[in-house]
């Protein structure tokens, strides 16, 4: 039991390090950013599966209705016996659109938070009992080979989410090289992408009215506060974002709303009114873009499944 618990100890402060390191030199750079997967922690998480159900963000309906809608064709596009592995599975919540449609030799979800993914394993091997599961903590970004998987079996990614978005196109590209790798010469890869679409809705779905798109930005300034002994006033900052159409992507901050002195593990910084800290990126692709995304990095779009209104995407990329 204590040995248990010691090692949890260990690896939060092993997170806590890693988490003030980022926040110290992403503050100490311009433009200042600090990575978004800082967001995530339990609070984080939570907040954003709260932004999922929201009116505004289309994302995850559009996207779980398309994949309900077509699991059966994808399926049958990947064929029996497939080895399914998910790149970020959270809490595999669409995943198990596939799990219901698929034949699958084994379900292989890879995830950083070993709290989701300990979280959703347990919830899986209860609904699915005869599945094997295979579950891997780790950044997927980082990862240089996937454990031993039956040989015979087809290897197909899933990527869903708009995830894609959220890397920069060079980091995409790597990214799907990477999967690429990892997936073998069958290999396929289930990829979901929110496409380009009338600014103000894609504006709206990033600001949303009930403010859970903003707590969730200003989390990361009480996490901290909480983890780094930060002095972040929450009502002296404010959530930020729009569309920036030259680079197709939703670019998302925290911007001092005065000129005012923070203290971060005991570094003072300095904002001036207005000044802004980069969370993240949400790239918006249309179909030749996302081609040509593929294509770059050895994958061919062989399939594109949408929504009526055709505000997402989900595409069946082939290793070519
Ligand atoms: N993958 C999500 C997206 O790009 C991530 C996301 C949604 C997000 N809403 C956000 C990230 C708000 C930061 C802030 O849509």
């Amino acid at each position: 039991m204590n040995g248990v618990v010691l090692e949890l100890d260990h690896a939060q402060s092993a997170d806590r390090e890693q988490f003030q390191r980022a926040v110290l030199a992403g503050l100490s750079r311009r433009p200042r950013a600090i990575p978004a997967r800082f967001l995530y922690d339990a609070r984080g998480s939570a907040l954003f599966d709260e932004i999922c159900k929201l009116p505004e963000y289309y994302l995850t309906g559009t996207e779980t209705d398309i994949l309900r809608a077509h699991a059966g064709e994808i399926a049958s596009f990947a064929g029996p016996n497939c080895a399914l592995i998910e790149f970020g599975s959270g809490s595999s919540v669409k995943s198990r659109l596939l799990l219901d449609a698929m034949d699958l030799a084994v379900y292989a979800p890879i995830d950083i938070s070993r709290e989701h993914l300990d979280g959703s394993m347990a919830r899986l091997r209860r609904d699915y009992p005869s599945l094997a599961i295979e579950p891997i903590c780790d950044d997927y970004m980082a990862l240089a080979d996937l454990p031993p998987l039956p040989a015979s079996s087809r290897r197909l990614g899933f990527f869903p989410g708009s995830s894609i978005g959220n890397l920069e196109p060079h980091e995409a590209i790597a990214f799907l090289g990477k999967a690429k790798q990892l997936l073998g010469p069958r290999g396929a890869l289930v990829l979901g992408a929110d496409l380009k679409k009338d600014p103000a809705r894609l504006h709206a779905a990033y600001n949303d009215s009930a403010g859970v798109t903003a707590a969730f930005t200003l989390n990361l300034l009480r996490r901290m506060n909480r983890e780094l002994g930060a002095t972040f006033d929450l009502d002296a900052f404010a959530h930020e974002a729009f569309y920036n159409p030259v680079d197709g992507r939703i670019e998302i901050y925290f911007r001092s709303l005065a000129e005012q002195s923070v203290t971060v593990a005991g570094r003072s910084f300095a904002f001036v009114e207005g000044e802004r800290v980069h969370t993240e990126y949400s790239y918006k692709y249309d179909i030749p873009q996302l081609e040509t995304l593929g294509r770059t990095a050895g994958l061919q779009v062989t399939r594109i499944w949408t929504d009526p209104d055709r505000l997402f995407a989900v595409v069946y990329l082939a290793s070519a």
